[in-house]
């Protein structure tokens, strides 16, 4: 059978991780999180020195981008994807809040963005992934075979964030979070380079009051009709 690339966009905290890390194991695919790369340069930024007074130090960053290696591995009892930053297991780290607040001006960078591009393409060259992120169905795989952009209410996701946060022991505040949500969205909308938008060939799934099992059901459903067509 042949394989596809399965592009998820969408806004901050709406469950595309989880979605695609699913949708990936139910069609044997491999499952790349691009979100989880900006975070790890924010996270290098932080403990680099090279945030100055809430501000990442762009030309700084510039000139430090070929020493930041980012890799997935997959743990070998829940398979799921690990992110390592220079050889080291970042993956519980680059999904604190504070990595949030400073991701959106990382991934606002054109040359960060390059690299990342580079680098997300040459994990599509075999097809067979699910790749989930912001510009994945419009700059990353323009051509890829299936496009889901994934939509929720604010105040939906912010609670979604929350309970992440909590389950795994974290504190959290609600509001905090919602005031992220919301300032992401805006700065993820309205840059430059890539910003958030939905590609015209894209399937529109809002998963505000969908269980995990009816949006997998739609996806399958989805994803084999892409297949019958190729
Ligand atoms: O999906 P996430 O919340 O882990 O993404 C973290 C940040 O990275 C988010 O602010 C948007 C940005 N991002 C991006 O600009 N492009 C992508 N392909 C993926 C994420």
């Amino acid at each position: 059978m042949n394989k596809i690339i399965i592009a998820i966009d969408g806004f901050s905290s709406c469950g595309k991780s989880t979605m695609a890390k699913a949708l990936a194991r139910n069609i044997g695919y491999l499952y790349f999180d691009s979100g989880a790369m900006y975070r790890a340069v924010a996270l290098y930024c932080m403990q680099n020195g090279l945030v100055k007074e809430g501000t990442i130090d762009s030309e700084a960053l510039r000139g430090k981008m070929k020493e930041i290696q980012i890799t997935f591995t997959a743990d070998p009892e829940s398979k799921n994807s690990i992110t390592h930053l220079n050889g080291i297991d970042v993956e519980h780290e680059i999904r604190s809040l504070e990595v949030s607040r400073y991701v959106s001006q990382v991934a606002a960078l054109d040359f960060v963005r390059s690299e990342m591009v580079e680098q997300q393409r040459e994990m599509g060259k075999k097809k067979g992934i699910v790749m989930d992120g912001r510009d994945i169905g419009t700059t990353v795989f323009p051509d890829a075979e299936m496009k889901v952009f994934v939509t929720a209410s604010a105040e939906v996701r912010a609670q979604r964030r929350y309970d992440e946060l909590t389950a795994r022991g974290d504190k959290a505040d609600y509001n905090e979070i919602l005031e992220n949500v919301l300032q992401r969205d805006h700065i993820d909308q309205t840059r430059a380079v890539s910003p958030l938008k939905r590609a015209e060939d894209a399937l529109l799934l809002d998963n505000s009051n969908l269980t995990r099992e009816e949006q997998m059901d739609w996806l399958i459903e989805e994803f084999n009709k892409k297949i019958k067509a190729c």
